[in-house]
């Protein structure tokens, strides 16, 4: 089962300014599949169109062409929504408070059922192993326990499908590790993860497929077996694409 399936999908971007003309094809035309329980890295230079590839995808914008499917649905159906779980690029976090007042904070806004909430809490905090640092305050927090939070925080809802926008940005390699490890667990409890990257050495091991948005045009979708065996690495397969002009 296709969990996301977008065909032709475009997103121009119009200036904010009614005088201005100014306009900005971020996506163009792209297509593509992800299947139930795959994990799909999106490859990019900054600038390339994956945050906004991940906004029209999450229904936060809307494509100006194209259709895209998720879950079989449509995004605007807040069933649909209720399945997704999302990291943005820059997630923000009170300092004064700790994990588990987050955690709450976020469950009360996805309507998670207070019967529930409580246990869902100590288990997102457990996945992503956090429990031992609970009482901590966030500022007292490393980047790398600030992205398990983030981390925490999207798995709440128990999605079936996770996005999540550069979840190693700004982490050393501990935190790659610790990120890594997070997220082959989900993909083995069987769930569709769709995340960008730049660190090519971990979308590599994580990934099973890897697209390249360059320009806002997606290249051909490859398994990482497959560019491992064409170009030697997902490195070099991603400069090819990439590095063009
Ligand atoms: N709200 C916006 N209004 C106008 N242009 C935007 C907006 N958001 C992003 N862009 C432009 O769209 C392009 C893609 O941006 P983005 O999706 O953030 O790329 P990436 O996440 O790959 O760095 C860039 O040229 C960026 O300047
Ligand atoms: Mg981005």
């Amino acid at each position: 089962m296709n969990v996301i399936e977008v065909k032709g999908l475009t997103k121009i971007y119009k200036a904010q300014d009614f005088w201005k003309n100014d306009r900005v094809t971020a996506v163009r035309d792209v297509t593509f599949s992800v299947q139930k329980g795959e994990v799909f890295g999106l490859l990019g230079l900054n600038g390339a169109g994956k945050t906004t590839l991940m906004k029209v995808l999450l229904g936060l914008l809307k494509p100006t062409n194209g259709s895209v499917l998720i879950l079989g649905g449509d995004i605007e159906d807040r069933a649909v929504r209720g399945r997704i779980g999302y990291l943005s690029e820059l997630p923000y976090f009170p300092k004064y408070l700790k994990a588990r007042e987050v955690l709450s904070y976020f469950a009360d806004i996805f309507g998670i059922d207070e019967k529930i909430k409580k246990h869902k809490i100590e288990e997102v905090l457990k996945i992503t192993g956090l429990d031992v640092r609970s009482d901590v305050r966030i500022k007292g927090f490393s980047k790398g326990m600030q992205g398990r939070l983030g981390l925490a925080q999207a798995l709440l809802n128990d999605p079936e499908l996770l996005l999540l926008d550069e979840p190693m940005s700004g982490l050393d390699p501990l935190g790659y590790k610790e990120t890594r490890e997070i997220i082959l667990g989900l993909k083995k409890a069987g769930k569709t993860i769709f995340f960008n990257s730049h660190i090519l050495s971990e979308v590599e091991k994580i990934c099973d497929k890897v697209g390249v948005l360059h320009k806002g045009t997606m290249s051909e979708i490859k398994t990482v077996a497959d560019i491992v065996k064409e170009h030697g690495d997902v490195e070099k397969y991603f400069v090819k694409i990439a590095g063009e002009n």
